[in-house]
Parts: structure tokens; sequence; C-alpha cells
């Protein structure tokens, strides 16, 4: 294949496909020799609206839009970015981990481009993709802390290199986003949830009631978040039916246990990152989590508390994209980490590559 004995020298153009959840999403970007990197198109179509009648991701749903729309999408990022296929230096999706039928389409795409223009393939961990985005965004040196909260994840990992991950924490039941979303849904809220419950928290006492505060000074990083959930189900429950401020009452009780737990958590997670690695160069958060700014002023103040600095890429960037599946693509290919064709889609991928542990993953986000 073409390219390959030049790829750490000479700049590297990838495509990146994504579509292991609910979002379809092409771009193209570009590597410099320096290590540099610039987004030439960045295109993501939110499937929110077809999801929204079920409360949740419908897998059967998402792959079939993806079906749809991929080729379309693919064909105007290369458009976008002023490319045709025979330019590109790679073309990478993520393989995994995510809701199977979309890992396919991403993946089947990826590979047709790659055979049929004689390209490097790139079989992403989407998870990698998440914790390389810092180094495209700010050019950020290894290692640093990645929190990773999104609808199906919710991860502490230690960032080490291209490749070098461990994972510090995770959670132990639902993901952070889900249990926004779940809460929401009880509290009669729209789906996704967790833009509804952060605004409504800002109009509620979060003291009133008393939740839960999950994993609160355990000695591993772990989260855990289902006896919150609960627990805001029991109280929905008993107050039932709910007038508007009771709503925001329990939306700002709930977000004020997920902050405290989560300070809780991550002061642990980097606590442990500075015994095993030293010093991080950051703190980096990611996932549509970190969209909230209540858990933004959290981390900030974890990060200090740390002497560390919080790094958070713009909002495109940490909710899922194809230009971060496209960049580490990139950054595999300049150290001739390729794939094959036979590469294979994978519903569960952990990103430190110990699969002793079940990573609950995106799947927990699907509705069926
Ligand atoms: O990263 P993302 O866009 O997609 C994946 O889950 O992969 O994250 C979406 C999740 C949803 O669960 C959504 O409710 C949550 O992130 N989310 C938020 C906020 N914005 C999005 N959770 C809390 N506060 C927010 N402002
Ligand atoms: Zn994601």
């Amino acid at each position: 294949m073409k390219g390959l004995t030049l790829a750490t020298q000479t700049p590297a153009l990838v495509l990146g496909i994504e579509t292991t959840c609910d979002e379809t999403a092409a771009a193209v970007v570009e590597r410099q020799a320096d290590g540099s990197g610039r987004i030439l198109s960045n295109i993501v179509y939110s499937q929110n609206d077809d999801h929204a009648p079920f409360g949740g991701v419908v897998p059967e749903i998402a792959a079939r839009a993806h079906i749809d729309l991929l080729d379309g999408l693919v064909a105007n990022a290369m458009k976008e970015a002023g490319l045709n296929f025979n330019q590109l230096t790679g073309v990478a999706a993520a393989a995994g981990p995510g809701l199977i039928g979309g890992v396919i389409v991403g993946l089947t795409t990826a590979k047709a481009i790659a055979m049929v223009h004689n390209t490097p393939l790139i079989a992403v961990n989407h998870l990698e993709a998440h914790a390389l985005t810092p180094r495209l965004t700010c050019a950020l040196a290894f290692p640093y802390c990645l929190f990773l909260a999104s609808g199906g994840h919710t991860q502490i990992v230690a960032v080490l290199g291209v490749g070098q991950y461990v994972r510090l924490g995770t959670t132990v039941d639902d993901a952070m986003g889900e249990a926004f979303d779940k809460v929401a849904k009880m509290l009669g809220l729209p789906y996704p949830g967790g833009p509804q419950v952060e605004q409504a928290a800002a109009e509620g006492n979060p003291k009133r009631f008393a939740f839960p505060r999950p994993m609160l000074g355990r000695p591993d990083a772990n989260f855990s978040l289902s006896g919150l959930k609960t627990a805001v189900r029991n109280e929905a429950d008993r107050l039932a039916p709910l007038e508007s401020q009771d709503v925001a009452d329990i939306c700002a009780s709930f977000q004020a246990a997920v902050l405290e737990s989560a300070k809780d958590r991550l002061g642990t997670g980097l606590r442990l990152f500075e015994e095993k690695f030293g010093p991080p160069r950051a703190l980096v958060a990611a996932g549509g989590v970190a969209a909230n700014q209540a858990i933004r002023g959290a981390l900030q103040d974890v990060a200090a508390k740390a002497q560390t600095t919080l790094i958070v890429p713009p909002p495109a960037l940490c909710t899922d994209n194809g230009a971060m599946i496209a960049w580490a693509g990139a950054e595999r290919l300049a150290l001739g980490m390729l794939d094959q064709l036979d590469a294979a889609p994978r519903a569960r991928w952990r990103l430190d590559g110990d699969e002793t542990t079940p990573d609950r993953g995106v799947q927990s986000r699907a509705k069926f």
C-alpha cells in the first residue's frame, strides 16, 4: 500500500468515519510532520430526533440511519476538504466499542474506500479517539489524564502514548450521561436528558433532597450511578404528581450528588495517576457530559487541587465526531500502526486491552 515508509516524514491526510452510536460522522484531518493537526472538514449528523420518541438509542434505527447517511456525509466531507480519494494518506473508521450494526456500517465503508483506492486502513478504538483529541486541538504532550463521560462511557484513563492507555477507573453500572438521561425520563423531561436536567437544576434547590454520594472515599477510582438513580426514582414516586419546582429541586439535588461523587472519584483518579506515572500534564475532559457547566466547574476545582490544568476540547470535538477518528488514525499512521482489510468490528473493546473485566460501554445506552 502507498505511502507507508514516508508516513512519519510527510503530512498525512486522513478521512475519519464515526458510526458507533447515534451520530453519523465523517471528517478529513491533516497531520503535519511536526505532529500538529488541522481539520479540513468535520460533518456530524446527530440522530437525536430519530431516537427521541423512544427515550433512548434504538440500535436497529441507528444502523439503518448510518447506512442511509454515511455515503453522502463522506462525499460532503471530501468535497469540503477539497480532496479526492486518491489524495488520502489513510482512511480510518471507529471499529468499536459500540452498537455493532453501526460499527459494521462505518468499518465496511472505510474498508471499501481503502481497497478501491489502495489506501491504508486504520481501525480505530472510539475511546482512543476521544483520548487523543486534545493533541489535535492543543498539541498536548503525553502523559495526561482523561475523564471521559458520555451516554455510553464513564472512565478515568491514563494516556501515556499512542496505543498506551491504563484505565484507572470506570463505572460499575450506569454511565454518567445515561444517568442524566434516565433521571430526565423519570421526571418527564425529553431525551437527551443531560442538557434538560442541567437547565432545570439551575432553577432548583440542590439541598432539598439528600441523595446518596456513591463511592465517596473509596480507594479505587470507580464510579457508580445506579443507586443514585434509584434514590431519585423513589423520591419522584413519593412526590408524584410533580410540580415544576419539584422537578427543578430533584434535578439540582441529583446534579449536586453527581458533582460531589465526580470530584471525589477524579481526585482519587489523579492521585493514582501521580503515584503510578508522575504528574499528568493535564486533566482532559471529553464526552457529552463535559458540556455541563457545573461539571466543568467541579473538574476545574479537582484539577487545581491536583496542581494540573483542565483542558476541555471545544464542544463539537468533545461529543462524537469524525475528526477525532481521523486524528487518531493519523496518529497511528505516523507510527506505522495500520490494520488489514479483515479488521473485525467490535461491540466491546477495552482501551487498555485488558478484556478480563467487561466494559459496559455504549450498549448500556441502547434502549432495546
Ligand atoms: O458524547 P455524547 O454526545 O454521545 C455518546 O454518548 O457517545 O454524549 C451524550 C450524553 C447523553 O447522555 C447526554 O444526556 C449527555 O451526554 N449530556 C449531558 C449534557 N449534555 C449532554 N449530561 C449532563 N449535562 C449536560 N449539559
Ligand atoms: Zn464517544
